[in-house]
Formats: structure tokens, sequence, C-alpha cells
């Protein structure tokens, strides 16, 4: 896995900064006002600080901004990053600068001379989750070895704070690095050989296997990987870090490895893209990873269904009906809406075996969803308006855009088949609703759930506030803020 950038901490040291042979950031306040460290700085530097906050150039400097000041004489630094940061700053300015820092250190080692436990952690955070770089396949990578120093008064107090962010950041890298992984690497069956690692971290992994999985009667979910050699496979994490018995909130991710469309074939342009389709058993395992590592105080439970869509003599044909776990029917009209017939069996699985207090699936389901919304948004989905809007909410606190779309019965009318009890799609129109109103249909009335179409967020062509281009690990910090509000017990 893509390793973090080392962070270490350590209590403030004069003598550590003058000598200091890469960067050294310091915070000033869009007033002008120096942070103690940068004080400090600003007199080694003779002045330097002070006469760039003094500067008329200053005045345009917004906050999260960095500017660098180079080779300041009195320091062996070849620059002092001066990162522009008002006193009351929201969450976004201080991960914004962070990020910055981390796209100006280029490889050199970084000291983070800083107060206050929280912005430092932020910081440190928008850092570490921008320098992302996803390098396993260049044979001449560079290994960098050099990190992020922090100098603090109180250092432990910002290493306590940065803690579960850096959970977060990891949990997000293997997303990320699971996005970016080609198909002929990413097999279903790597793909749970590495969820199963995750048992190290105090989950508890099973993976489900063919025969499993048709003794259970996932015939749909079955359907969509029988043109493939690669098996298909369901996993489960459990993390049970809530109060016993309390029913666990469940996510659960489209994890379709390669999307070729099967039968009803997609075009070749474009194609080597559908190595993201299992964006959303990506994230799913991601926050899991995430909610393991800072030992989260809640139960939830993962569940991805991983396929590949390849057409074959044995693959699923246009026109196929099959019988899915719930004991519904679903005419085959064309075999690259399969995500939703992945997601319709587990979903019920989910349902029957934990009866969650509520539900949530992603999925990179619809091309239609970036017609819609672009890379911005992300497609939100449900059936419970307080459930959804808990969602958004901690979808904006984290700055990842997440979008309402409706459903409605006309929609789901869309659906209707003459031989079977649903066809697997609804037409060009309304194509993102019609794919949720076909994942509704396997959801219980009792259950809250919420269906993320990430088709166009999941990966992206260039990069984002916190991701370079490619994977961008999207919902694993709204999920886990998610949690954090409403799902973790306290003293
Ligand atoms: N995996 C695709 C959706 C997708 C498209 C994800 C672009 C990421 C980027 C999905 O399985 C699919 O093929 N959907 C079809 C549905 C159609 C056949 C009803 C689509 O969106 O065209
Ligand atoms: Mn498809
Ligand atoms: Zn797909």
């Amino acid at each position: 896995m893509t390793d973090l950038t080392p962070v270490s901490f350590a209590a403030t040291d004069l003598d550590a900064i003058a000598g200091h042979e890469g960067r050294v950031a310091v915070v000033v306040t869009p007033e002008g006002k120096l942070e103690q460290s940068a004080r400090r700085v600003n007199r080694l530097t003779k002045g330097a600080v002070q006469r760039f906050v003094d500067s008329e150039g200053f005045a345009k400097v917004k906050a999260g901004h960095v500017t660098s000041l180079a080779w300041p004489a009195g320091m062996a630094a070849k620059a002092v990053d001066v990162i522009c940061l008002p006193r009351n700053h929201s969450v976004e300015d201080a991960r914004t600068a962070g990020a910055a820092l981390g796209k100006l250190r280029g490889g050199a080692a970084l000291l983070l001379a800083a107060d206050g436990a929280r912005r430092v952690a932020e910081m440190v955070f928008g850092l570490v989750m921008r320098d992302y770089d996803f390098t396993p396949h260049k044979t001449d990578a560079e290994v960098s070895e050099t990190g992020v120093t922090v100098m603090a008064s109180k250092p432990d107090e910002a290493e306590a704070a940065a803690a579960p962010l850096l959970a977060i950041a990891d949990g997000t890298f293997m997303t990320r690095d699971l996005v970016n992984e080609p198909a002929n690497i990413l097999t279903t069956t790597e793909f749970a050989d590495r969820l199963a690692e995750m048992s190290a971290l105090g989950l508890d992994v099973e993976v489900l296997d063919e025969d499993a999985l048709e003794k259970l009667g996932m015939r749909t979910l079955l359907s969509v990987g029988q043109g493939s050699d690669s098996p298909s496979k369901v996993v489960v994490m459990h993390w049970n870090g809530g109060e016993k018995d309390a029913a666990p909130l469940a996510l659960v991710g489209k994890g379709v490895v390669f999307d070729t469309g099967g039968i009803s074939l997609k075009p070749a342009g474009g194609m080597e893209d559908m190595t993201m389709d299992m964006g959303g058993a990506g994230v799913v395992a991601g926050t899991m990873r995430a909610l393991a590592k800072r030992k989260a105080r809640a139960n939830v439970v993962g569940l991805v269904g991983l396929v590949e869509n390849m057409p074959s003599g044995n693959a699923t044909r246009p026109g196929d009906v099959i019988t899915s776990m719930k004991g519904d029917t679903v005419e085959v009209i064309n075999t690259d809406a399969e995500g939703r017939l992945v997601l319709c069996d587990v979903m019920w699985y989910a349902q029957e075996r934990f009866a969650p207090a509520g539900m949530i699936d992603l999925a990179t389901l619809t091309g239609a969803i970036i017609i819609g919304l672009g890379h911005e948004n992300a497609g939100v989905f449900s059936n419970d308006d307080g459930f959804c809007n808990a969602f958004l909410k901690a979808a904006a606190k984290e700055n990842e855009g997440a979008w309402r779309m409706p459903l409605g019965q006309a929609y789901d009318d869309l659906l209707k088949s003459r031989i079977a009890d649903m066809k697997n799609i609804g037409g060009r129109p309304a194509g993102s609703v019609t794919a949720a109103q076909f994942l509704q249909r396997f959801v219980k009335p009792e259950t809250p759930w919420i269906h993320l179409d990430i088709a166009g967020v999941a990966s992206v062509k260039s990069a984002t506030a916190l991701a370079p281009a490619g994977a961008t690990g999207w919902g694993v910090m709204a999920l886990n803020r998610l949690v954090a509000d409403g799902y973790e017990t306290t003293d």
C-alpha cells in the first residue's frame, strides 16, 4: 500500500529550526499577526517574515494560501513557507494550506513550526492527503525518505489531534490504491486478499466464494461474473466498536474490477477507465480501514460484491431472465447495466443478515450521473430525509460534493418488463434515477437507505484540493464523519 508521508512531532527547538536544511513553515493571520513560532523565525531571519507581511503583496494573500520566502538569511533552510490562516479558520482553510505545503515541498524535509493542536492536525492532514502518488508500476519511482516534522509548544496535543485524521488518510490511500490499480493485478481474488489482510487491524473479514453465493441464491450477482475467469466473491467486513447487539450501519459497495459491458460491449474509446468500476467497494474498504485504525466506537459492517463483467461463451445474454436472492426476477436488457445486478443481491443479503440501522450503497453506477453533476458532486438518493440530511451535512463538513436527486413512482414504472418482474434498465431519460429506482426495489421499507452514485467523483482527470489526478477516495471522509457524528457511543 502507498505509505503516508512520515510525520513526527517534537517540542519547539530554535536551534533545530535555524539548522533545518529543508523547508520551514510558519503561520501568520490575514491581518498580519505572526504566530509565536513565526515571530521566532522572523527574529532568526532578521525580520524577513515581518517584511513580507508588511509588503503590498501580502494584502492579496487569502486564507489557506502559502507564500515562499526563498533562501532566508540566518537559516539553513532553502525556504520559509508563510501560511496565511485566520484565527477562526475553517477546516477547509487549514487543509488547503497543508495541501499547498505538500505541493511546495517536492520531496524536501519540511519543518512545520506552528501551534494549536487542531489547526496543526488539519494542516498535516491536508498535506498528507495531497502528497499521494501511485507509483507501484513506475520502475524509476523515487522513494522519498523525507517527511514532516511538526514543532509545537505542546507536541503531544498536536499528535493526538492528528492521529484520527491520519487514520482517515490511511483509509483514503487504500481506496485510492484499489481504484488506481489495473484489473490484471486487482482481480476479484487479489481484491478479496487485500481485504482479508485487514483482519490484522481488528476487523472480522469473511470471504464468500461462488459456492456460498450460489447457496444464498445470489443469482443476479453471479450472472454478472459468469463470463469471467475470475471468480465472483462477496466480502463482509465487520467492525464492532460499538455497543454489543446494537444494529450496525451497513455500507455496500459495487466492486466490478473491470466493466467491459459484457455482451452489450462498451466502445473501445475510454474503456480502460473501467478499472475504476470497483470504486464503491474501494470506498467501503477504505472507510472500514479508517474506522478500524482510529478504533471508532460504532458498529459498522462493510459488504462488497466483487465481480468482473466480461463477454464470453458463458456470459449472460441480453434477454436472459435471472432470479435475485430476494426472489424477484430481472430481465437483463443490457449487460452493461451490471452494477445494479451486483448491488441488489448484496443489499438484500445485508438486510436479511444484519437488519441494519441504516444502509448506504456506493457505486460507480451510471454515466448519466456524470452528465448531470459532472465531477463535482456525487448523486445522492434516499428513502429517508433524516438519514439523507445527516449524510449531506457530513459530506459538506468534509467538503466532499454531494447532491440529492429525486426518486418516484413514475421513474419506477419505467422498469416494467413484459416477461419478468422488472427490466435492468429504464431507458435513456433519467438514467441515474431509474438505476437508483432499481436498487430501491431491493430496499425493505423499514431500512433507512442512501444510494451514492460516485461515477463522476471516484476518479478524475485533474487534481482536486486534496488529491492528485486519478483516484480521489471521495466518500471516506464523509462516511467517517457520518459515523463520528451520529453513530459513535460516548461515555
Ligand atoms: N460502470 C458503468 C458506469 C460508469 C460510466 C462509471 C462512466 C464510470 C464512468 C456502468 O456499469 C454502466 O455501464 N452504466 C451504463 C448503464 C446503461 C447501460 C443503462 C451507462 O451509464 O451507460
Ligand atoms: Mn456497465
Ligand atoms: Zn459498471
